[in-house]
């Protein structure tokens, strides 16, 4: 089939070049001239493992290409896929939905036929109504356009595998819509598969994803909040997870304690999901997602109160490194990380911060330019006083403690993560700390 697939950032760029292949013929449009400049030369412009062989296999194929202009699109596909950004709005809780709603108004006078637009963002219940008004307004006379919501649940660093094999996928169409014949037709190679296809109302497809972050942010927050009682009591977080984990009801994923979420999704989904609910009157029903997205914050000011712990209170003058700039690992996203959220806050504390990480130094750098980037893991290690253990990137998690105990100027480590041995640590001189971990 023919589609395009309107915004290239990390969901849309993943969607469309995975489009191209399990065999359709796609066309990328974003309003970013340099983004669409790489992807068009087979670059990826961020760090998503297995995606620039997919990439450039099917541009040199020919099933993919790239454009900023829309008209492309308008006339290449019956079919686009939505999948613009829907930040946190500046000043609000609320998403902001210019780039949404800017991509209707955009696409829609230049359609000719019958159309099929898929949103993919993630946004408040009640957009997909909305647009399809906007775009009932907007469509040349003769041309119709069914707005449907095809939600996304790609993760980060997994988007490859999760775009081609997901658990499942999920369609919300208005009543009477004729739209699920040609859903059918792009998936077709997945529900061949057996992966479950759920058909909704629109408000229905758009509250499952937020929903679905929502809880995901609940289960880590619910683990940190037990960390800090571990802490307080003397017990142990990790083992407690391992034994809750066990109830299948329960599960043992999205239970490590540590610094928390971050990222493009999780921080600015639940704070949408807040706002839209007290548009719709509903506001005490997600009033425990403040306390998720209060617990989430406190790891990141509890970690640097452990930094300021190490010096007795003071981080004036402390050689500090932090290990980890992206928001989790296999990523080079920094947008709300809260690995760079701590080593600001230890740089604006009068520490000498030193920063690394594999992938997400040239975006870090934009994002806080006034800290200083090592070069090497080693080049960050060299002299440090403090280790902070802030993003649980493999390389990381190998290190050797008798080794950086050569290059370190004091062994004082924090595992921000839990991923570390902290008796394999200790043994070799470390003076660990875990969150949520009593290691005496
Ligand atoms: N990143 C993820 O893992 C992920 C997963 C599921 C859902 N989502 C949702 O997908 C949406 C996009 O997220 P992202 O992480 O890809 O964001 P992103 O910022 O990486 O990408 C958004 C892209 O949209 C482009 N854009 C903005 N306005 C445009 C316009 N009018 N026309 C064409 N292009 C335009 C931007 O230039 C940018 O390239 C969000 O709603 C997000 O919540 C993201």
């Amino acid at each position: 089939m023919r589609m395009s697939v309107i915004g290239t950032g990390y969901l849309g760029a993943t969607h469309a070049a995975c489009m191209a292949e399990l065999g359709h013929e796609v066309i990328g449009v974003d309003v970013d001239e340099s983004k669409i400049a790489l992807l068009s030369d087979g670059k990826v412009p961020f760090y998503e493992p297995g995606l620039p062989e997919i990439l450039e296999r099917n541009l040199t194929e020919g099933r993919l290409r790239f454009s900023t202009d829309y008209r492309e699109a308008a006339e290449y596909a019956n079919v686009h896929f939505l999948g613009v950004g829907t930040p946190q709005q500046r000043g609000s809780y609320a998403a902001d939905l210019t780039y949404v709603r800017d991509t209707i108004a955009t696409l829609v006078p230049l359609l000719k036929g019958d159309h099929l637009i898929l949103g993919k963002s993630t946004v408040p219940v009640g957009t997909a109504a909305e647009l399809q008004d906007l775009a009932d307004l907007l469509a040349p006379e003769g041309t119709t356009v069914e707005i449907a919501w095809n939600p996304e649940f790609l993760r980060e660093s997994h988007g490859v595998d999760d775009t081609i094999h997901p658990d499942r996928i999920v369609v919300g169409l208005r009543d009477g819509s004729p739209a699920e014949p040609t859903v059918r037709e792009i998936y077709a190679s997945q529900l061949a598969e057996g992966i479950p296809f759920l058909v909704t109302d629109r408000q229905t497809a758009e509250l499952v994803k937020v929903s679905a972050n929502s809880f995901l942010a609940t289960k880590i927050s619910f683990i940190n909040a037990v960390a800090e009682l571990c802490e307080a009591s003397g017990a142990d977080v990790v083992a407690l997870a391992d034994a809750i984990g066990h109830d299948d009801r329960i599960g043992r994923k999205f239970l490590g304690a540590g610094l928390g979420f971050g990222g493009g999704c999780l921080p600015k989904d639940i704070r949408a999901f807040m706002a839209r609910a007290g548009e719709l009157g509903a506001d005490q029903a997600l009033s425990f997602l403040r306390e998720v997205d209060t617990i989430n914050m406190r790891q990141r000011d509890r970690v640097v109160q452990f930094a300021k712990d190490t010096f007795g209170g003071s981080l004036l003058g402390h050689r500090v490194t932090v290990l980890g700039a992206a928001f989790k690992a296999n990523s080079d996203d920094v947008r709300d990380s809260p690995a760079l959220n701590v080593a600001g806050q230890l740089s604006l504390s009068g520490a000498a911060v030193s920063v690394f990480d594999p992938q997400a130094m040239a975006n870090a750098r934009k994002v806080f330019p006034t800290l200083t980037y090592a070069d090497s893991l080693t080049d960050a290690l060299s002299g440090a006083e403090l280790v902070i253990l802030a993003t649980e990137w493999q390389e990381f998690r190998d290190m050797d403690p008798q080794e950086v105990g050569k290059v370190v100027d004091k062994p004082n480590i924090i595992d921000a993560r839990n991923v570390l041995d902290p008796v394999q640590w200790r043994d070799a001189g470390w003076n660990i700390r875990a969150m949520g971990r009593t290691l005496s």
